[in-house]
């Protein structure tokens, strides 16, 4: 039986996911011969404690001596503006790292973590779980074998059903920075073509504190890929009916829609029409749950060697371009040509 030592900074909201996600591969992995451990720390030590104690994990009091306690990867689900310190912390230390996306709070930001990973051949996994749902999985799969015919149309959708915390909006660098980067991500992956043109808009007419903060709490972006496919990518932070995460791919022999299942958030205008049947997802823990551990699961692999990254920072970044574009954009009321860079 080989032991594998997870270390993982920061027990948030998406943290404590992990971490139970964590405990649940033991389960998992146990038949492959593999024995799954926890060590975790965060600046909230009571609750860090207490987390480790319903888990039956460790605790250390520090980054630092939970990377010298000797863990073969660390996990990183602290806030964005302290992952470029995290990732360099884990590169120097010559264990793999899993960081939650995004690397940095922005493009600039992020340029000189992406040249310390190469220059110090770090191997790090950022986390864009979508690529790990089995319905984008299988929308790439369709995409790519040409079975829906050429492409003329794709719409991404990708909506909370409340709003973060003021104070959260107020650093998380604006909703297509924060929310519309995984469709950003998920679009490049899937149809393999660069975005290279954003035009967007937002509306205000929710809480207006968000507008007070410099955000906007519904936006929608008109994104044209380098063939010049035309989509579109929308975001809101209230659709009361529930976290709605979808994608449509509309093609000249078929079209097909990911997150069209029983537990859509949406009801059908037809009479007589009782679809979807399900309660609809809450929140993204919920939606993504599956695409959560397959992600986990891929960073032991990687740890182990056994497959190539599945989300390297590089692609983490180039997300964060079209992210970037899109906010000035809709800053600036005009189209933003995305500036594809040269450390891809
Ligand atoms: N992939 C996704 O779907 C997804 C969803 C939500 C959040 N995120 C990302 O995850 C990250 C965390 O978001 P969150 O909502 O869980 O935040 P959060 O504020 O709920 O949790 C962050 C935790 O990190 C701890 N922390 C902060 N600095 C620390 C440090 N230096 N050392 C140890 N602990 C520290 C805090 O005490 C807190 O418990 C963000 O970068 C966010 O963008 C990703």
């Amino acid at each position: 039986m080989r032991n594998i030592i997870l270390g993982l900074v920061g027990v948030g909201r998406i943290g404590v996911m992990h971490a139970n996600n964590i405990s649940a591969l033991n389960g998992i992995l146990h038949p492959r011969g593999l024995n799954i451990h926890l060590r975790l720390t965060d600046v909230a030590t009571d609750h860090a404690q207490k987390t480790a104690a319903d888990l039956g994990a460790e605790y250390l009091p520090s980054v630092g001596e939970l990377i010298a306690s000797g863990v073969d990867g660390l996990v990183i689900a602290t806030g964005t503006a302290t992952h470029p310190d995290l990732i360099r912390a884990g590169v120097d230390a010559g264990i793999p790292v899993f960081c939650e996306k995004p690397v940095a709070l922005n493009v600039t930001d992020s340029l000189p973590v992406v040249d310390y990973i190469k220059q110090n051949n770090g191997v790090v996994q950022i986390g864009h779980q979508r690529r790990f749902d089995d319905g984008y999985l299988e929308a790439k799969r369709a995409y790519q074998s040409g079975e829906l015919g050429w492409i003329h149309s794709l719409r991404a959708v990708t909506c909370d059903m409340t709003p973060p915390p003021v104070e959260f909006l107020a650093t998380s660098g604006g909703l297509f920075r924060d929310c519309s980067v995984h469709d950003f991500d998920i679009l490049r992956w899937l149809t393999g073509r660069e975005i290279v043109e954003v035009y967007a808009k937002g509306s205000n007419n929710g809480d207006q504190a968000i507008g007070d903060v410099g955000d906007v709490d519904t936006a929608l972006a008109v994104v044209t890929f380098d063939d010049g496919t035309v989509g579109t990518v929308s975001a809101s932070r209230y659709n009361g009916a529930g976290h709605d995460v979808r994608l449509e791919i509309q093609g000249s022999r078929r079209s097909l829609m990911v997150g069209l299942d029983e537990h859509s958030a949406l009801t059908s205008a037809e009479a007589a029409t009782d679809f979807p049947a399900g309660e609809p997802h809450r929140t993204f823990a919920e939606r993504f749950n599956q695409a959560y551990r397959s992600e986990m699961a891929a960073f032991v692999e990687l740890i182990l060697g056994e497959r190539e990254n599945p989300c390297p920072p590089e692609d983490a970044v180039a997300a964060s371009r079209v992210a970037d574009a899109a906010q000035e954009s809709l800053v600036t009321g005009a189209p933003v040509k995305v500036d594809l860079g040269s450390s891809r």
